[in-house]
């Protein structure tokens, strides 16, 4: 285990065995269709490669990338794409993959914005889900697992773009943030 962190959430082995089971799930709820799927950049960059892996029908790989932060280190609450979508999603079934929903603010955002561009659907997948911060309310349609309320790491997440390389999703020790 990495020296910086305090406690594992979920481990490798926990993440394979979900990531599999949710690529069992889209698979058979997308069978015979071509769904979009769409990564919020960067945390997400790790689940979708894994997720596409695990799913035995025809797909396609967007990127956006968001930011709800201006100048400082608050979230105003108003998000940007800082990355917008690069081809046509009119028609096309979109599944937004995203690493965590936390106040819900970026995914309230983007599935707005995703439904203003007439596509046939729009679901959202996220690997974990903090309810408990919630500032706008959502609820993913597919969800890997729900997570108690602490700032994680690792699986694309990352902290000041540290540890977004580790193969398992944990908490720093206390230290690290001094
Ligand atoms: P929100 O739902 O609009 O607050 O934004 C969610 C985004 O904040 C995620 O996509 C992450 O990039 C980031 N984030 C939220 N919680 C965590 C965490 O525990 N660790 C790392 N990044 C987080
Ligand atoms: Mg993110």
């Amino acid at each position: 285990m990495h020296r910086d962190i305090e406690k594992v959430f979920f481990s490798e082995e926990d993440i394979k065995k979900r990531v599999k089971e949710l690529g069992k799930q889209i698979s058979a709820d997308y069978n015979g269709k071509n769904p979009l799927l769409i990564g919020v950049l960067k945390g997400s960059f790790v689940f979708l490669a894994d997720l596409v892996r695990a799913l035995d029908i025809h797909c396609e790989m967007e990127f956006v990338a968001c930011s709800s932060y201006g100048a400082g280190t608050e979230t105003t609450g108003t998000v940007t794409l800082t990355k917008a979508l690069s081809l046509d999603i009119t028609g096309r079934d979109v599944v937004v993959v995203e690493d965590i929903l936390d106040s819900g603010v970026t995914i309230n955002f983007l599935k707005e914005y995703l439904l203003s561009l007439n596509p046939a659907s729009v679901k959202v997948c996220t690997f974990l889900d903090k309810p408990a911060r919630r500032k706008k309310p959502f609820s993913a349609d597919y969800v890997g697992y729900t997570c108690e309320d602490a700032f994680v790491v690792g699986y694309g997440l990352d902290y000041a773009e540290q540890y977004r390389n580790l193969p398992y999703i944990g908490v720093l020790k206390p230290e690290v943030y001094a």
